[in-house]
Formats: C-alpha cells, sequence, structure tokens
C-alpha cells in the first residue's frame, strides 16, 4: 500500500481542525448549557445571545474573545471553564452604525464577574473609546465572582474608570436585564441611560437580607430595587420596559437620536422625509385662559415636533419636568418643558435634578436643546430646603449656563422669579427667546406680589378684597405679559402658538453653526 500523498494528509487535517473549530463555536454558543438555558427562558428572559440579535442589525454582530476561559486554579474552578467566562463580547451595527457590545451570559456562573469576564469588558470598551463608538451593556449578573475574590473587585473598577473616562466621549448605555447587585450597580450609575426590564430585573446595593439585618425591614427584592422603584423614587432607571424584547428595541430607538461620539452631531433624516407635525391650529386654543388651569405640556409639545416622534426620558420620575428626544425636520433635539399638570409646573429637587443631567448629555454630544416654559417657580417647603433645593435647584442653573450646543426657550404661560432664570433664559445663553402672548415674565406671580408690594394699602382698606382685585388686575395688566421682557430684549419675539414649528424649524437652522467657547479650565465644580 503506497503512503498517502502530503495534499491528501493536509486536506483531511484542516477538515478535522475545522471540525474541531465548529465544535468549540457550538460549545461557546451553548453557555451554561441547555438544563440553564431553559431556566432562563422559564423566567421570562432571553439567553445574552438572543439578546445580542435582537440589538443589533440582522447579521452583524462579530464575536470577539469567543474562547476566552478564566485561567482559576482554586475551589472547583478548574473544573468547570466554560467558553467565554459568562460574557458574550463584540461589535455590531444599529441602524447601520457601529456599536460595541457586552452581553452578560447568567447561565455561567450566574453571569457572576471574574477576571477573564472583566477583561473582555475593558477589551471592547478600550476599542469603542479608541474608534469613537457608543457602547451598550446588557446586565445579567449575580455580581463579582465569589470564587476569584479580589480580582473581581478589581476587574470591577477597571470597569468603572473607563465608564468613566467614556464619559462625554461616546454615548454609554446600561440595560439591566436580571440581577446587579452589590458594587456591580455603579457601572450603569456612571452610564448615560439605565433600562430596566419590569419584574425580571433588580438593582441595589445591599439585598433584601442584609437590609432586614441592619435595619430590620421587611422589603422584597423588587420593592427594594426593581424597576418601578427606580423609575418613581430613586430616578436611577431612565426608560422602565415590559420585557426583554420591548427593552432592547427602545435602546435601538433611543440610538436613532445619538451621534457615535462627542465629536460629531447627531444623524439627521431627510427633511422630506419627516412626516409634518399634528394641526398647529389646535395649539392656539391649547394654554387654558384661565392662568392657574392646568394642561399637559405634552400636548403642546406633540403639535410641534415632527410627528409620533418622541423618547420621554424619565417618564415617571419628576414628572413636573419633561425630559426626552426628539425631531424637528429630521433634526435630533433634547426637549425640557416645565409640566403644569403636576404640581403646576414647580421646580423641585426631582426635577432639577433631572433635568440638569440631561441638559449635560444633549450639551456633551451636540443636541440641540428645545425649553418649553410655564413655571411659577421653585416648589416651597420644608420638605425641599431641607434637602437641598438650593444646591439641587443649582444644577439645573449650572448646567444650562455651561452649555453651547444651540437653545431656543419657548415661553408658553409662566416664567417667574428663579425660575425664569434658569429655564435656558437669555441671560444664561439662550439663543433664541419666544414667548406666546399668554407668557406672563415677571418676578412672581400678580396675588403674591399685590400682598407684598401694597400690604399697607390692603391694611388701610375699605375692602381689602376689592382692593387686591384691583390691584391684581393692575398687577397683570402691567407685569404679566410678555411685553415688558420683550421690550429689553430679553425675548427676541411673541409668536402665535401655531407659528411656533415654522419659527423653530428656521431657528435651529440658523443656528446650526453656532460656535461658543467656555473660558477653558480643568473641570468646574458643579454643585453636587
Ligand atoms: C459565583 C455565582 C454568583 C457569584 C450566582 N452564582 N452568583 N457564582 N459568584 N456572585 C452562580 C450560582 O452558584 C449558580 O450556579 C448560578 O450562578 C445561578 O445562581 P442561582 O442562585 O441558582 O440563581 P437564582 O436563584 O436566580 O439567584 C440569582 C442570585 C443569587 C440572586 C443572583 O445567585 C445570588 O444571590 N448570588 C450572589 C449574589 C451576590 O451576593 N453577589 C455578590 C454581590 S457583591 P450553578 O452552578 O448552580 O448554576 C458584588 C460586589 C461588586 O458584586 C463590587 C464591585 C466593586
Amino acid at each position: 500500500m503506497s503512503a498517502p500523498t502530503s495534499s491528501t494528509t493536509d486536506a483531511q487535517t484542516h477538515r478535522e481542525l475545522y471540525e474541531d473549530l465548529q465544535h468549540r463555536r457550538e460549545e461557546a454558543a451553548k453557555g451554561g448549557g441547555d438544563a440553564r438555558i431553559e431556566r432562563q427562558h422559564e423566567k421570562d428572559k432571553l439567553t445574552a445571545r438572543e439578546r445580542l440579535d435582537i440589538l443589533l442589525d440582522d447579521g452583524s454582530f462579530e464575536e470577539l474573545g469567543t474562547f476566552v476561559r478564566h485561567q482559576e486554579t482554586n475551589f472547583d474552578l478548574d473544573e468547570n471553564r466554560p467558553y467565554g467566562d459568562g460574557v458574550v463580547t463584540g461589535y455590531g451595527t444599529i441602524h447601520g452604525r457601529l456599536v460595541y457590545v457586552f452581553s452578560q451570559d447568567f447561565t455561567v456562573y450566574g453571569g457572576s464577574l471574574g477576571r477573564a469576564h472583566a477583561d473582555k469588558i475593558v477589551n471592547v470598551m478600550e476599542k469603542a473609546l479608541e474608534n469613537g463608538a457608543p457602547l451598550i451593556g446588557l446586565n445579567d449578573s449575580g455580581g463579582a465572582r465569589i470564587q476569584e475574590g479580589v480580582k473581581s473587585l478589581g476587574g470591577y473598577a477597571d470597569i468603572f474608570k473607563l465608564n468613566t473616562d467614556a464619559s462625554g466621549v461616546i454615548p454609554q448605555i446600561s440595560a439591566i436585564m436580571g440581577p446587579c447587585a452589590g458594587g456591580a450597580v455603579y457601572s450603569p450609575a456612571i452610564t448615560d441611560f439605565t433600562f430596566m426590564v419590569e419584574d425580571t430585573s433588580y438593582m441595589f446595593v445591599t439585598g433584601p437580607h442584609v437590609v432586614k439585618t441592619v435595619t430590620q425591614e421587611d422589603v422584597t427584592a423588587g420593592e427594594l430595587g426593581g424597576a418601578r422603584t427606580h423609575a418613581t423614587k430613586s430616578g436611577v432607571s431612565h426608560v422602565t420596559c415590559k420585557n426583554d424584547v420591548d427593552c432592547l428595541r427602545r435602546i435601538r430607538d433611543l440610538m436613532s437620536y445619538l451621534p457615535q461620539n462627542c465629536e460629531e452631531d447627531p444623524p439627521r433624516q431627510s427633511r422630506d422625509e419627516v412626516s409634518s407635525a399634528l394641526d398647529g391650529e389646535e395649539l392656539d386654543a391649547l394654554v387654558p385662559e384661565e392662568p392657574n388651569k392646568p394642561y399637559d405640556m405634552r400636548d403642546v409639545i406633540r403639535h410641534i415636533v415632527d410627528k409620533d416622534d418622541f423618547f420621554e426620558i424619565q417618564p415617571d420620575f419628576g414628572e413636573n419636568l419633561i425630559t426626552g428626544f426628539s425631531r424637528l425636520g429630521g433634526r435630533p433635539i433634547g426637549i425640557v418643558a416645565n409640566q403644569p399638570a403636576v404640581l403646576s409646573g414647580t421646580l423641585n429637587i426631582d426635577a432639577s435634578v433631572k433635568g440638569a443631567r440631561f441638559v449635560r448629555f444633549c450639551d456633551a454630544f451636540n443636541i440641540p436643546l428645545l425649553v418649553f416654559e410655564d413655571v411659577p417657580g421653585f416648589l416651597p417647603g420644608t420638605d425641599q430646603e431641607w434637602n437641598g433645593i438650593i444646591k439641587e435647584g443649582a444644577k439645573l442653573l449650572y448646567a444650562f449656563c455651561e452649555a453651547t450646543v444651540p437653545r431656543i426657550t419657548v415661553i408658553t404661560r409662566k416664567a417667574y422669579g428663579g425660575a425664569y432664570d434658569v429655564m435656558n433664559s437669555k441671560h444664561i445663553g439662550g439663543d433664541l427667546n419666544f414667548a406666546w402672548p399668554t407668557a406672563e415674565v415677571a418676578v412672581m406671580g400678580p396675588k403674591s406680589a399685590v400682598e407684598i408690594i401694597y400690604r399697607d394699602e390692603l391694611q388701610e382698606a375699605d375692602d381689602p378684597e376689592a382692593a387686591k382685585d384691583e390691584f391684581v388686575e393692575q398687577y397683570r395688566e402691567a407685569f404679566a405679559t410678555p411685553y415688558v421682557a420683550a421690550e429689553y430684549g430679553y425675548v427676541d419675539d411673541v409668536i402665535k402658538p401655531s407659528e411656533t414649528r415654522r419659527r423653530l424649524l428656521r431657528g435651529f437652522d440658523m443656528l446650526e453653526n453656532k460656535v461658543v467657547n467656555n473660558p477653558p479650565k480643568k473641570h468646574g465644580n458643579m454643585p453636587l
């Protein structure tokens, strides 16, 4: 029998190598195995890879670090070294644009983070920073891998440092799709937006057992740190999602408003493709004639922006201020709006902090700001004062003062007191400030003003109530209009509501090449 030729041997060897590669790939794709995948599905959760399939454009995912394994030999870890080490990492596209991703795999060591797992995340973070593309992290993890001890703590710290380095350079999005506990919560907290899935996700620094031991409180994981809790009470979460699929689709939606990095402009849709806004004529009747009657500022927004185009951020927290992304003629904008339907649209601590963070995000990523203003002032009371409305309110003021993106304000009704200054007034850098004829720009509302400046006259009047009504009317005519502010040039024009969309489209076009440079500094010292 003749010896096989070398080419036949090579061909067989190659086939074996390719088959071996295929087996290894299949093994890696299985994560923690079928039983654990089934358990994940039973909890109404998708696997790490299924999630990436929905998040990214079809077929765009390229995996990095498929065959990474931990190198530990302590405990029984050396007997269980699954490929991937509990996290799937790589890059792909969303709406055709590059993003870097990591997706923790709960079927492998509960998605816990050991050294190799952390190194994989660090690798994509570094690449995202170097290449100026967003980072999206899908979190589903039991936290620090207990068996790896301080190495896993070091891994977390490496991630926190990179999150901080990347802050303001590339957009960073976190989805919480399972447990996220202990110090692990601080990576999402540093990123720009946190999405949470109802019923299957939670975040807390210490869990219910520790809480019970230390404070004797009985609380479930959901009550302590579920999606509802963080959407309504703490403000830690920015978007609440019904399930995994809803969460991943909404992240894709959000990405459509964001640039790749701080040196790019956000992506614009062609103006021709944009379906126009709702009927503007309805707007003329939207603000009630009674000055204290509430109305929903969302209706104002809906009638002005491109049709059905509003991605609200933190809709259930600090509801007296509305924040969100939208488009005007296809151009992404960030909207900050007082909500007269909640707490009369006053600014309180939650609203100020929510607004400040949103304004700073938009400013960092070149997203123009549109402000709708109807604000009777800051919310009074011991609760607000003792919890620091002075420094918390100052955050919103500071954020507007330092913002260099194009900024337009529309005063729909009240612009009173300090809140007038704070809500993107021209004095702090508003570029174009419009007022509707219903606007009242003044130091305070007519009734309060009259009680102070006519105190003596009211005390001496035969009929104090009638005198007060008369003074209120005089004050309203003199001050509670937009025209005094317009005479000083503090508003650029008084416009009809139905003219607003056209004026905004032209205004943002006019401001497109705005360049403002704040004084050079290492960094400011915003009131924290
Ligand atoms: C290693 C872990 C793990 C961890 C879970 N597993 N957490 N392995 N380190 N931290 C493993 C489990 O042993 C199990 O392995 C598998 O993951 C699934 O866990 P289960 O308990 O079966 O799942 P479930 O009932 O859904 O409970 C999930 C859980 C629970 C609530 C997350 O596992 C849990 O409480 N884990 C510990 C959480 C924790 O205290 N982590 C440390 C937080 S402090 P098998 O082989 O059975 O499938 C922290 C500090 C970070 O993270 C500091 C950064 C600065």
